[in-house]
């Protein structure tokens, strides 16, 4: 019966009618959630170190265990290998220690590559070491931003969207900059709270193919949680203390998430939607504000 509905009626309903109806459809749903071979660009923690602060996260004054964090990278990278998906390294550099949050140094997204514009001076010689990297590795189309943006930090990639967070590092002039390079329509969304100063701290894409997503509502404005709801009814919402572990700056290859550990709200849920979590201890790199999303960058 529900079958017969038209688009019309379904768009006459109420916003959480819809949900419902999606909540349903998925229920019914008989093919598994299948992964698609993904390719990535990690660059390993060598000269990580906190010694400065520009997110709430970083504490200066709290020593990192670099062993650790090389090995709970290293578990992150051969997670992804063992997956079947691809992990290319980027080299590090002395004196660049976030380098190791390797998605906020690009956005790429068929093949075209916008390069970053970081905020902060301590990390600006990073975009350059990007650019270079995809420039020696036969991507033509690179393009060196006139405007602010953190790469994958602040651009998330749907199947219809780009979503595009503002409000603590990229420029909202970023956002038309980046439609016009890739030609996706982009939905500018407004980050409120400085623990989740990145959209990939709020928000993650899960099902880059059916703009499947899940966030934590309070990290963005009234007008963008209305937004939000518009665009993806069916989302999966995150606690606050879901949201507080990291649990959003997740990575999804369509079945398998691959998420901070600590975040265990949110594993139920995604079992519950037919996806395959999978817990990662990042602890070290998160006294830097990052984890697993963080790390990694995808070469579309
Ligand atoms: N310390 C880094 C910064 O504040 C962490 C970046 C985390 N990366 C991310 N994609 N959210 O810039």
């Amino acid at each position: 019966m529900r079958e017969a509905l038209t688009a019309w009626t379904i768009w006459a309903r109420t916003i959480h009618v819809r949900a419902q109806h999606h909540r349903e459809e998925r229920d019914l749903r008989t093919s598994p959630r299948a992964s698609t071979p993904r390719r990535y660009l990690m660059c390993p923690p060598t000269y990580y170190r906190v010694t400065y602060s520009i997110n709430p996260w970083m504490d200066p004054g709290k020593p990192v265990d670099l062993q650790l964090a090389l090995a709970q990278w290293e578990e992150l990278r051969d997670r992804y290998r063992a997956l079947g998906h691809t992990v290319d390294e980027l080299a590090p550099r002395p004196g660049l220690p976030d380098m190791v949050f390797a998605a906020n140094g690009a956005t790429v997204v068929d093949g075209r590559v916008l390069g970053a514009r970081f905020a902060h001076p301590e990390r600006w010689a990073e975009a350059a070491a990007h650019r270079e990297w995809f420039r020696a590795h036969g991507y033509e189309a690179v393009r060196e931003p006139e405007h602010i943006n953190e790469g994958e930090g602040d651009f998330a990639v749907t199947a219809t969207w780009l979503l595009a967070g503002r409000g603590f590092r990229s420029s909202p002039l970023s956002h038309p900059e980046a439609q016009e390079f890739f030609g996706r329509p982009v939905i500018g969304l407004d980050l409120v709270d400085p623990r989740y100063y990145h959209l990939d701290t709020a928000l993650c894409v899960l099902d880059d193919a059916a703009d499947e997503v899940m966030y934590y509502p309070g990290a963005f404005s009234a007008g963008s949680r209305a937004v939000l709801e518009r665009l993806f009814p069916d989302a999966l919402i995150a606690t606050e203390e879901d949201a507080a572990a990291l649990g959003l700056n997740a990575v999804s290859d369509g079945k398998h998430v691959l998420l901070p550990q600590a975040a265990v709200g949110l594993f139920e849920p995604l079992r519950a939607r037919g996806y395959e979590p999978i817990g990662m201890d990042l602890g070290e790199l998160l006294k830097g504000g990052g984890s697993v999303k963080c790390c990694t960058q995808e070469l579309r």
